[in-house]
C-alpha cells in the first residue's frame, strides 16, 4: 500500500475524509500526538488499525468528536463528567464512562468492555477533520504497538509508511504528551493515564482527590487495559534521574545539561515542564536514531519533577525505561 501525505487544507482534510467513510485508515496530528483515525462505527477499518499497529486485541481505543454533545450521544455522562467537559474540552481530557444505550462504537474498538473512552480534541484543524467525517473517529498513538508516540507526520511515516492510507501533516503537536485518562464508570474518579491535563487541574475541577489505580503486577491482567508496563520503548536501554554521564550514553537533559556526553537533547534548558512536554517523543527519536548510529549504549535522562505535566513525562519515561517483553 502506497501511504499519501495530505496537506492539512480544506481539501487536504476532504480527501482524508473520504478515506475514512470509505473504510480507510488516516494519521491526523491533535493537540497531544498524532492519532491512527478509522471510523468508529466500522468494525473492519477498527480491526484495520489493530494489525496496522500489531496492537493487543485487549487494548481498547480512544474515541473522537467534534463536540462534548455528540460524544455524550454514545456514552452515558454523570454530572462529573458534564462539568469535565465543560471545563477541559475541547482539549487533552478522555473520560471512560458506560456505553449509552444504541452506542455506535463497534465492539472491537472497546475490546468488548462495557465502557468506551471518548474526548474533544483542540489543536488546529482536528475538528475541521472530525466535522468533515460526520462520525466518531477512533485513533490510538499513530506508531507501531510499544514504540515511541509520534508528534509529527514524519514520525508517523518512520513507524507506519505502507502499512495505512494517508496522513494529514497537520505539523507538529503542541502538548506532546497524549491526554490524560480518567475513569468516571465507578462511584468515584480514577487517573487510568497522567495526561496533558495536570492531575492538579483535574482535582481542582472535581473538587476531590483523584485516584492512580494500583500497580499491576501482572502484565497479562493489566487493572487498566492498556497500561502494560513496557511502551514508548526507544531501540537503545534508558537509564533514569542520572546525574552523571558517560561517554557511551546519550543524554537527555532537563535544565543545565549534565557534563560528559557527545549527544545531548535538551528537553528544555530554562526547565519548563510544557516546552519539555512538547520536545519529549521527537527527542526521545532523535537520540535513538542518532545514539544508533554513533554506536552509543543507552540513553540517560536527567530527573524531571514529579508535579504538574512532569507526571505525565516521567509516566512515559519510566515505561520506555521499562524490561522489555
Ligand atoms: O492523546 C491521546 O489520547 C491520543 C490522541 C491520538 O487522541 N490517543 C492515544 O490513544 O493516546 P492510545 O490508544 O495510544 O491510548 C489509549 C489508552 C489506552 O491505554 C487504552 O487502554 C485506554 O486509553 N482506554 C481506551 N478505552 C478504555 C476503556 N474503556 N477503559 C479503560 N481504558 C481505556
Ligand atoms: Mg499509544
Amino acid at each position: 500500500m502506497q501511504t499519501r501525505l495530505l496537506p492539512d487544507t480544506p481539501h487536504g482534510r476532504e480527501e482524508a475524509a473520504a478515506i475514512l467513510r470509505a473504510g480507510g485508515l488516516v494519521a491526523f496530528g491533535t493537540e497531544t500526538v498524532y492519532g491512527l483515525g478509522a471510523d468508529a462505527r466500522n468494525d473492519h477499518a477498527v480491526a484495520a488499525i489493530y494489525a496496522a499497529k500489531g496492537r493487543p486485541g485487549i487494548n481498547p481505543l480512544i474515541s473522537h468528536f467534534t463536540t462534548a454533545d455528540a460524544a455524550f450521544a454514545q456514552v452515558t455522562p454523570t454530572p462529573l463528567a458534564r462539568g469535565l467537559a465543560s471545563r477541559f474540552w475541547p482539549g487533552p481530557l478522555t473520560l471512560v464512562l458506560p456505553r449509552a444505550p444504541g452506542c455506535a462504537i463497534s465492539p472491537i474498538a472497546t475490546a468488548g468492555l462495557s465502557t468506551a473512552a471518548v474526548r474533544v480534541p483542540a489543536g488546529g484543524n482536528t475538528r475541521a477533520l472530525l466535522a468533515a467525517c460526520g462520525f466518531p473517529v477512533v485513533a490510538p498513538s499513530a506508531n507501531p504497538s510499544g514504540r515511541v508516540s509520534p508528534s509529527d507526520a514524519l514520525h508517523v511515516l518512520a513507524g507506519l509508511d505502507g502499512r495505512i492510507d494517508a496522513v494529514l501533516d497537520c505539523g507538529p503537536c503542541h502538548v506532546g504528551v497524549e491526554s490524560t485518562i480518567v475513569d468516571l464508570s465507578g462511584p468515584a474518579p480514577v487517573l487510568l493515564r497522567p495526561g496533558g491535563v495536570t492531575l492538579e487541574a483535574l482535582e481542582a475541577a472535581c473538587g476531590m482527590p483523584v485516584a492512580m489505580p494500583r500497580a499491576s503486577s501482572n502484565d497479562s491482567r493489566p487493572l487498566a487495559p492498556g497500561q502494560l508496563s513496557s511502551h514508548y520503548a526507544p531501540g537503545l536501554a534508558v537509564r533514569l534521574d542520572a546525574d552523571t554521564v558517560g561517554a557511551d550514553e546519550a543524554l537527555l537533559a532537563f535544565g543545565p545539561p549534565l557534563p560528559g556526553s557527545p549527544l545531548v537533547w535538551n528537553l528544555s534548558a530554562r526547565g519548563d515542564l510544557r516546552e519539555a512536554a512538547a520536545r519529549l517523543f521527537a527527542g526521545l527519536r532523535f537520540l535513538d536514531m542518532e545514539g544508533h548510529r554513533r554506536g552509543l549504549v543507552r540513553i540517560a535522562v536527567q530527573p524531571v519533577p514529579a508535579h504538574g505535566l512532569g507526571r505525565a513525562i516521567r509516566d512515559r519515561l519510566v515505561r520506555a525505561a521499562s524490561p522489555r517483553p
